[in-house]
């Protein structure tokens, strides 16, 4: 009962603040303290945002403007908003195998909604959509960014671009359906095509898959998927647009063939070795490395349907990734914070800290991968740090992630451009 009363009164405050409080007023913030996510400082300050800006960093805002409004938070330490390079938001995350085949579009999208609001409220506030049907991705970004529902700011990539057959088909109905996905595209001037038209239905960033991969039937981890004359084909397209591409790889060729036609980042990397870590460093490719989510695939999996081979493949990859991920961690490779929420349940994302730190990163740099990092990849100059003249994209949690990862499990706080979400 008690946790009905908590739970409505949640809701209700979320109702309130969304009908009440969509523009940013002025307001100061006044914390137990702020964490520079760049040097690890911990400092006490207040900081005063307007118009979805933070304006002033300083000690007494709340002295010298006694007109604008305080908000209280005595026991929170702020950090900036937290970034995850790698969700999947449009959909049932329980449906998995041939269960996903038979939710509609529009339903997939109203899970969305509800899994953006989930997102947001666990402190994520700018999320990339890796793949999506339908340009679902950039209906929902598009009522996110009109205040219609609540969620992150997100980068959309529309339908992931893969080969005939590859992890980004669907290759789970026999030929007589004739069915494929919608992001298939084979040789250099197809996919050029398929990016121009992922650019015009309103995708900023383009995703395309360069391995077979563990959720998918009928491929292959280790194997290539697309030449690099394709994947340069990609690249250079996207880019001559202002995209960035982000590739699906798990097997080594994979991986490096992505790295060379020049990918912004590569996700999962699972079999990188370390002159492939190596060669990332040289070219600035980010790794997204998903080093929670084989825990749930390997627990959960069976029950919610994933297929008996996915979970075959995943009993290797998930150790070989983890192990290349202390690897990246130790010389230094970028990294940004990918989790691949929507095979898990969203707003759990927070919950890979904790293996990121196990596998060899400070709790600092673990931060640091979710925000900073992330920024850098998402080519956004203006957020990732609590700085003047940043935009107030601000959480708050009790304790002291730099002594205990786990408490970005429990954000308490959530302000997205300047707009409380939560408190
Ligand atoms: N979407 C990815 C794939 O199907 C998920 C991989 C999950 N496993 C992992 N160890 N990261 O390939």
């Amino acid at each position: 009962m008690k946790k009905i009363n908590k739970l409505s009164l949640t809701i209700c405050l979320v109702c309130l603040l969304v009908s009440s409080q969509l523009f940013s007023e002025k307001l100061i913030l006044s914390p137990k303290q702020i964490l520079d996510v760049n040097t690890g400082e911990l400092y006490q300050s207040q900081i005063l945002v307007e118009e979805k800006i933070i304006i002033k960093i300083d000690k007494d805002l709340s002295k010298k403007h006694r007109d604008i409004k305080l908000v209280n938070l005595p026991e929170l330490t702020l950090i900036p908003g937290l970034m995850d390079s790698h969700v999947h938001l449009i959909g049932n995350a329980k449906l998995k195998g041939y269960e996903s085949i038979g939710e509609s579009s529009y339903l997939s999208t109203i899970y969305g909604v509800d899994n953006a609001k989930k997102t947001l409220l666990a402190g994520f506030t700018t999320v990339r959509n890796v793949g999506a049907g339908n340009y679902a991705d950039v209906a929902l970004k598009q009522a996110i960014d009109r205040n219609l529902v609540l969620g992150p700011t997100m980068i959309v990539s529309g339908p992931a671009l893969g080969i005939t057959g590859g992890h980004c088909d669907s290759n789970i109905l026999p030929y007589d359906y004739d069915h494929k996905s919608q992001g298939v595209a084979d040789g250099p001037w197809e996919v050029r095509k398929m990016v121009r038209k992922n650019r015009k239905y309103g995708a900023n960033l383009i995703k395309f898959c360069a391995t077979g991969g563990v959720m998918s039937k009928n491929t292959n981890v280790n194997n290539k998927q697309y030449t690099l004359e394709e994947m340069q084909a990609i690249v250079d397209e996207a880019h001559s647009l202002g995209m960035k591409v982000a590739a699906h790889a798990h097997g080594l060729e994979g991986i490096k063939t992505a790295i060379i036609a020049g990918v912004d980042s590569i996700e999962h990397a699972s079999y990188i070795d370390d002159e492939t870590i190596e060669l990332a460093k040289q070219k600035g490719t980010y790794l997204s490395m998903d080093v929670y989510v084989s825990d749930f695939i390997l627990g959960e999996g069976k029950d919610q349907g994933i297929l008996e081979e996915s979970l075959q493949k995943e009993r290797v990859v998930g150790k070989v990734q983890r192990q290349n991920f202390q690897k990246s961690v130790k010389a230094n490779a970028k990294i940004s914070f990918g989790t691949d929420a929507g095979i898990y349940p969203h707003g759990r994302n927070a919950i890979q800290f904790k293996y990121m730190v196990e596998w060899g990163m400070t709790p600092l740099q673990a931060i640091q991968a979710s925000t900073v990092n992330t920024a850098e990849l998402f080519g956004l100059a203006n957020i990732g740090n609590i700085n003047e003249g940043f935009e107030a994209d601000i959480i708050g949690i009790k304790g002291n992630p730099l002594e205990d990862i786990t408490v970005l499990e429990d954000v308490t706080f959530v302000m997205k451009d300047g707009v409380i979400f939560k408190q």
